[in-house]
Formats: C-alpha cells, structure tokens, sequence
C-alpha cells in the first residue's frame, strides 16, 4: 500500500508587492475573492482531498493570517444568541483545530524550493502535498483530489500540469515530456522560466505538488537556479536522475492565477457568477457594462 497524503505545505511567504498598497498591511491571502480570503479555497481543497495536517511557510507581517485561522469565540456567541445559524456555520468551517495546523518562518526570501524546504522537520519520511495559494483552481472535484487519485496509481512525483501559449512558457516551471498517456504524463525534465523560445513544450506547471521526501533531500544541496532563487522545480527534476519518476498531471478545472491583478479580478467574477446569492445581479451588470462598452465603440 502506497503511504496516503496527509501533510500539506502551503507557502505564504511572499511579499505579495504586485498587490501594494493593500499587501502594506493585509497579507495577499488573505484578500478576499467575493467573501472568502484566498488561502481559504487552498484549505477547503486539500481538506476535502483527505489533509490533515496543514503547514504553512510564513514570514514577518503575516500574523493576520494566524489570527484568520483561530477561532472567534465572541463573534460565536454573538451569532447563536441572534439566531444567525448559517453564518455561525460558515464561521466555524473556517476554524483550524488545534494542532491541525503548523506555522514555520522563512527569514529569507530565497526562493519557492527553499520555503518548503524550510518545513522539512515537519515532513521527515513521507510523501506531502505543496499547494501555492495564488493559483486557484475551479473545479468539480477538486484539483489536488484528481492528483492524489492519479498519484494513488503512479507514485512518484506528480505536479499539475496546464498547456499554456508558447509566449507565455517563460512565467512557468515547463516539462519535458518523456510519454504522453493523455491526462497523466512522464517528464524528462523539467525547466523552471525557460527563456522564450527555448521551453520543451507547452505545458506548464501549476501550483499543486504531491512530492516524495526524496525532493526535501534534493533541496538540502541549495543549489540556486533561475533568477538566483532556489528553485522547486529543480529539486523535483533532479529526482528524474534518481530514478524517482515526475509526473505531470492534467487537471480538471479552470485555473486563475490569482497572482495577478486581472487573474484576481477574473476569478472574483467567476466565483461570484457561481453563487446563488450573486449570479443574477451581478450577470445583469456585467451585461450592461458590456453593452455600454459596445455602444461606446
Ligand atoms: C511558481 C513555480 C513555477 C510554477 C508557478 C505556477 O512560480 O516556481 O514552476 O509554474 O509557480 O503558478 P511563480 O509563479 O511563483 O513565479
């Protein structure tokens, strides 16, 4: 029986400066896409993909984001003694219990492979799941599910994987693809922002990692890499010389890359238009906007 996944990391440590002035004071995930902060979607996924313990890398200023996470015993009272029952339920759905959850510092911004390497007591020999806040995947079952299930099958390493234009290649971690089996693939490599022109193919790797602790032990070495960074993707290829297979994995799902300032927007329109309580007020002005826009033309 292969070992199942329960231990996520999420890495949070980023500045978030493509976000300021907002990121001054409030942490980028916890900015919200209609009424839920970021990093909420990222632990809804993983819990309902079976994590059950849940670290997260910070870094100075990111206390808003542990205070997210407690419990708010006062604001409970006062929502039972009004009656608001669903409320307190939606409240109590965002409770960590204790020692669910982990928090470690990263005291220097070195890269993505370095911030979940700083997690590595927390992991010791087992395989773990990495999940990068900023990218938000919408979907029917939930994208680290559909991985752990392929992974269930494969073993090794898995990423999420995405076709995306060939201009666009620079901005990713791309894979060499070894075997093509339709949704799961075999990787040769993998490049971490090839520079344009030169990536292996188009597909890209998104933020959803199931890892084997070997990559942990690749990270001990601190090579750095692209932009002078330590690099996750290249921890995870050099296994490939390890005989520790990389998988890439298609996801199911529409992807926004919450990073961005236009990714954010796109996915608080989507998230919203998925609501009950939203879609028809919201669709019937955005179909006025565009209609505006037409007429303007
Ligand atoms: C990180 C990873 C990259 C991956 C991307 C997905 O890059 O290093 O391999 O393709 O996330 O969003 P970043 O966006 O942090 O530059």
């Amino acid at each position: 029986m292969r070992k199942k996944v329960t231990k996520a990391i999420f890495p949070v440590a980023g500045l978030g400066t493509r976000f300021l002035p907002a990121t001054k004071s409030v942490p980028k995930e916890i900015m919200t896409l209609v009424d839920r902060p970021l990093v909420q979607y990222a632990i809804d996924e993983a819990r309902e993909a079976g994590i059950k313990e849940f670290i997260f890398v910070t870094s100075r200023g990111k206390t808003a984001l542990e205070d997210y996470f407690d419990h708010a015993p006062m604001l409970e009272q006062q929502l039972k003694k009004q009656g608001k029952e669903a409320l307190l339920a939606e409240l109590k759905a965002s409770n960590m219990d204790s020692g669910e959850i982990a928090y470690v510092r990263q005291h220097k911004a070195l890269g993505l492979g370095h911030a979940v390497w700083c997690a590595r007591r927390l992991i010791a020999n087992e395989p773990f799941a990495v999940i990068l806040p900023d990218d938000v995947i919408a979907a029917e079952t939930p994208c680290l599910g559909q991985m752990i299930e392929a992974y269930e099958e494969t073993g090794g390493n898995m990423v999420a994987a995405m076709e995306v234009p060939p201009e666009k290649a620079s901005s990713y971690g791309v894979l060499d693809v070894a075997e093509d089996m339709g949704s799961v693939v075999r990787a040769r490599g993998m490049v971490e922002k090839p520079e344009l022109g030169t990536a292996p193919s188009n597909l890209a790797v998104i933020g959803r990692y199931i890892l084997a602790p070997s990559v942990l032990r690749n990270l001990n070495r601190m090579r750095s890499g692209a932009g002078g960074e330590i690099q996750l993707t290249d921890a995870i290829a050099e296994d490939i010389a390890n005989d520790v297979p990389v998988y890439g994995y298609r996801f199911r799902g529409q992807r926004f890359d919450c990073g961005s300032k236009a990714g954010f927007l796109q996915a608080t329109v989507a998230f919203a238009l998925a609501r009950d309580d939203l879609r028809e007020e919201l669709a019937s002005y955005l179909a006025e906007v565009v209609q505006l826009g037409k007429a303007a033309q």
